[in-house]
């Protein structure tokens, strides 16, 4: 079983994250915006942690960037699982988020919150993350009744992708932009400690923004939310196929991926790998004996 570091020594925790919701600072100061990526193994994990990133989240989108899968809809609760405990063994400062995959709370109430609980008990999650706004109210409130703080998710939800037809931006219409304000705002009433925005108009972003007490974390609702989360395989371009105007490629791995295996193969192939310093030896006197019986 996992088991979380304590807070102290630069260790990221809920309250931290929620008095660094903008405007807050006591110092008449703006906070420092919230950095938040996605991770779902245990060496990016500690390479993220180590770099300083606020958030990790085990996001579902491992179904898609990970397991290849086209939707996020497929994963489970126990591949989740899985990669929530590698990362939690690879972090230290970061606060920890799982994402309860499609299906692990859409049903029954209670098994919901068996599952949240799996998250934290099992997994070593700090948090977990639900999508969905008021239609989610009820349960979000359960989650954190029982202990488990909830972050939000609202806008483009990618586990609705069959109800919106595609992975479209949302709320761009008055209508569909008042009913995500509305969504935001009883995310924020069911005692959330912060709501992912994805996918929706910059000027929406920034109205949900300055009306929710709890921090704002966008991906794709531009630059006014008080933290940015991106996946981290659009990150270090290690991500196939569509790639969304906001997701900045920062790094090339996938190059430096392609390059190193390339040249492997050429060097596997002309003999040059592996090299007598790369090798293991007998002792000498056996050496000498094993050499001259070679057929
Ligand atoms: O699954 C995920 O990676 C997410 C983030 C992109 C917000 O939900």
């Amino acid at each position: 079983m996992s088991v979380v570091p304590s807070a102290g020594n630069g260790k990221i925790t809920v309250p931290g994250i929620l008095d660094r919701k903008s405007g807050v600072s006591s110092q008449n100061i703006p906070p420092a915006k919230i950095t938040c990526l996605t991770a779902y193994d245990y060496p990016t994990a500690r390479l993220l942690d180590e770099a300083g990133v606020d958030i990790l989240l085990v996001g579902d989108s491992l179904a898609m960037v990970v397991l290849g899968y086209e939707s996020t809809l497929p994963v489970t609760v126990e591949e989740m699982l899985q990669c929530t405990k590698a990362v939690r063994r690879g972090t230290r400062h970061a606060l920890l988020v799982a994402d309860m995959p499609y299906g692990s709370y859409h049903d029954d109430p209670a098994e919901a919150v068996r599952n949240a609980v799996r998250f934290v008990k099992e997994g070593g999650a700090e948090a977990v993350k639900i999508e969905g706004g008021e239609r989610r109210l009820d349960l979000i409130a359960r989650i954190v009744d029982a202990e488990i703080p909830v972050m939000g998710h609202v806008g483009l939800t990618p586990q609705s992708v069959n109800a919106f037809g595609g992975f479209r931006v949302q709320g761009k219409t008055e209508e569909a932009g008042e009913q995500l304000l509305r969504d935001a705002r009883a995310v924020e009433a069911a005692g959330a400690f912060a709501i992912v925005l994805e996918s929706i108009p910059r000027e929406l972003a920034a109205k949900i923004t300055s009306e929710l007490r709890i921090p704002t974390i966008g991906i794709g609702a531009g630059p006014d939310c008080d933290g940015q989360i991106l996946v981290i395989h659009d990150l270090v371009g290690l991500s196939f196929g569509h790639k969304p105007k906001f997701a900045r490629r920062y790094a090339d791995v996938g190059e430096v991926i392609s390059r190193a295996a390339a040249e492997y193969c050429r060097d596997v192939q002309q003999g040059s790998f592996p090299s007598d310093e790369e090798s293991y030896h007998a002792r000498t006197e056996h050496a000498g004996t094993l050499l001259a019986q070679r057929k």
